[in-house]
């Protein structure tokens, strides 16, 4: 018998980091190279299948990440199941914002949410200021999964959702 079970996701981190080209790749497998915004948050949903075949629905919270919308955030990930916390590999601040965003969620989302970090733009590997070895030791310091990502070409992408979706409890 195949089933299906739902999960909250809910995007966080600087506004342009990428987290809405994120989606896009993960759930349309496209990109833009010229992005709005984000206004408020957007929805999406995509559908993954798991190695033993049944499949997982992801309900995704890409929240807007302009600072005037900081205080939306909590109606988004109060009640996720797993968050990816996205920061761009080429400013450092935007590693900054994300550990903010981290702390945030360890003190009010629901302790039992998965938390990815992701380093986008991978393939702006001219410019990183932010080196792998800095955010993987974090990440294992506060127990996060960690990947970098770039919705560019695609790479990392798929997996960041496949391995959260591994984690999730499918009984
Ligand atoms: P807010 O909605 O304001 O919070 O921003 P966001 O995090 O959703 O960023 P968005 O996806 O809108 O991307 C911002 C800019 O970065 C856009 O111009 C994208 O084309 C570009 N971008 C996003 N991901 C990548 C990437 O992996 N590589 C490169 N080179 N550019 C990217
Ligand atoms: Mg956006």
């Amino acid at each position: 018998m195949s089933k299906q079970l739902s999960f909250k996701l809910v995007l966080l981190g600087e506004s342009a980091v990428g987290k809405s080209s994120l989606v896009l790749r993960f759930v349309k497998d496209q990109f833009d190279d010229y992005r709005e915004s984000t206004i408020g948050a957007a929805f999406l949903t995509q559908i993954v299948t798991l190695d033993d075949g049944s499949t997982i629905k992801f309900e995704i919270w890409d929240t807007a990440g302009q600072e005037r919308y900081k205080s939306l955030a909590p109606m988004y990930y109060r009640n996720a199941n797993c968050a990816v916390v996205v920061y761009d590999i080429t400013q450092s601040a935007s590693l900054d914002k994300a550990r903010t965003w981290i702390r945030e969620l360890q003190r009010q989302a629901d302790p039992s949410i998965i938390i990815a970090l992701c380093g986008n733009k991978s393939d702006l590997e001219a410019r990183r200021q932010v080196t792998k070895e800095e955010a993987q030791k974090y990440a294992e310091e506060e127990g996060l999964l960690w990947t970098e990502t770039s919705a560019k070409s695609g790479e990392g992408v798929t997996e960041i959702f496949n391995t959260i979706a591994r984690k999730l409890p499918t009984s």
